[in-house]
């Protein structure tokens, strides 16, 4: 059979392996993977002696061009996908904020619509729940019908869901084949010690920290975990970032229940330091970073297996938009850039010892398809499944600087931040989006993946299809 691309020559990173192979690719799906593959049936022959050959990553945790905080995130579907293949990212998971009164499909139209004619690289949504009353709960399963099975409730912002909304949702879950994740965070607790430090005058970024402290999220997953628990309904709590309720969805999975954590990079590098920092404002996200015991704590369960997924939750705004906080924590918009530093910070951390590129590949890529309902397309480098493929240079040294970056954003937290090895070159079902830092791709050739119902029933995702 004819060969339209060939990786040869590189090692293969897989969740559990790595190998000396060749990966051969027809059209926009992988055909063959073995050793000494002629290279002479090839169009075209990637050399990749030297490189890792990996699946691209699947970025869990996207807001792209979302309205928050008074304002548009910087990011729309064109740029932050640019941003993302530019990373090595090749499929990414963007939130939808449903609008009251609205279905969760005219929610998936009414965004799919902007999104299609934007996207370089493949995209799925999840949905953020504001309002199930007047029967729009039954319209959940239409959402599952049409490819997006996740649901994510925040317990904390104007538009949070009370923890009876969490509940319902959860328990309609288990029957329709959709999954739950949740924003964690104690809102009263926020918001009454947002009103002290206000009342206090105390107003730098530190005091967007100290409002959510390491307790306020901690407390938020043990009663969030509490309700998935006795509801054995599956839960995917996001972005976490301290100690406590790392402790919390370790005891779970111990106990069998399917509980998965989300983390982010930001949370496995920096620590509530940066809080002090005179641009402080710019690391404001919620739930803040927090102390180091908090963030060892993530790289111990990342090690351990209680980590399933590493994703941005990238949601940056412009420098100007974060100065509209600086005597005043509270109008600070919230989120950072990360779409286009996931891959390339952990495989560094992989480069440098501190883990396996098996487990990057395993949380950044594998366990995110297998988790959303996408394990026959995506996360792995496999025979039958889309081609999209990163050839890894772990030569190559590289410092983050934004004025490098491929978004629409004019700073990074990641900037100066030094990695050891980068993606080289990114394929998107067998086109080659991005090569040497230099975007190739184009604006609407990303296709909305239609996500599987998911079947969560056991906390190990290593016996699944
Ligand atoms: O600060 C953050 N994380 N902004 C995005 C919205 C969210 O809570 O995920
Ligand atoms: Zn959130
Ligand atoms: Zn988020």
């Amino acid at each position: 059979m004819a060969i339209d691309l060939l990786f040869k020559g590189g090692k293969v990173v897989t969740a559990t392996q790595t190998f000396k192979a060749d990966v051969a690719v027809k059209g926009e799906r992988i055909t063959e993977i073995g050793l000494n593959i002629k290279p002479d049936s090839a169009t075209r022959v990637v050399d990749c002696r030297g490189k890792l050959v990996l699946p691209g990553a699947i970025d869990a945790h996207t807001h792209l061009a979302m309205p928050f905080g008074g304002t548009i995130s910087a990011d729309d579907y064109e740029t932050g996908t640019r941003a993302a293949a530019c990373g090595g990212t090749t499929t990414v998971f963007d939130f939808i904020l449903q609008d009251f009164g609205e279905s969760f499909p005219d929610s998936i139209k009414r965004r799919d619509a902007i999104a299609a004619p934007q996207a370089v690289v493949d995209y799925s949504f999840h949905i953020g729940v504001k309002d199930v009353a007047n029967g729009l709960i039954d319209t959940m399963e239409d959402a599952v019908k049409m490819g997006v099975p996740s649901f994510k409730v925040f317990m904390v912002y104007d538009f949070g869901v009370t923890d009876g909304v969490f509940y319902q949702v959860l328990e309609r879950s288990k029957n329709i084949g959709a999954l739950i994740a949740v924003h964690a965070e104690n809102n009263e607790m926020v918001n009454m010690l947002t009103s002290k430090y206000l009342s206090e005058k105390k107003t730098s970024a530190w005091y967007h920290y100290m409002s959510r402290p390491e307790f306020v999220e901690g407390e938020a997953d043990v009663r969030a975990i509490q309700w998935a628990t006795s509801l054995n309904a599956p839960l995917y709590i996001v972005h976490l970032a301290n100690a406590q309720g790392m402790k919390a969805v370790t005891k779970a999975r111990d106990k069998g229940y399917p509980i998965f954590a989300e983390t982010c990079p930001q949370y496995l590098h920096f620590t509530n330091d940066v809080y002090k920092r005179p641009d402080g404002r710019n690391f404001v996200c919620s739930p803040p970073m927090k102390g180091k015991e908090s963030r060892d704590a993530l790289w111990e369960g990342l090690k351990r297996g209680d980590i399933a997924v590493v994703a941005t939750d990238h949601c940056p705004f412009k420098k100007s938009e974060k100065n509209w906080g600086k005597n005043d924590f509270t109008k600070i918009p919230n989120g950072c850039a990360g779409i286009e530093n996931m891959y390339p910070y952990m495989l560094s951390e992989a480069n440098k010892g501190r883990i396996s590129f098996n487990k990057v590949v395993e949380t950044c890529s594998t366990n995110t398809a297998k988790i959303f309902g996408l394990n026959d397309r995506k996360g792995a480098i496999e025979v039958g499944r889309d081609a999209d493929i990163v050839v890894y240079d772990p030569k190559a040294n590289v410092t983050i600087e934004n004025k490098k970056m491929h978004g629409a954003t004019d700073h990074t937290i990641w900037e100066g931040v030094k990695l050891k090895g980068y993606p080289q070159a990114t394929y998107s079902r067998g086109a080659l989006v991005c090569e040497n830092g230099k975007f190739l791709g184009k604006k609407g050739t990303g296709r909305f993946v239609k996500c599987n119902p998911i079947k969560l029933t056991s906390p190990d995702l290593n016996n699944m299809k």
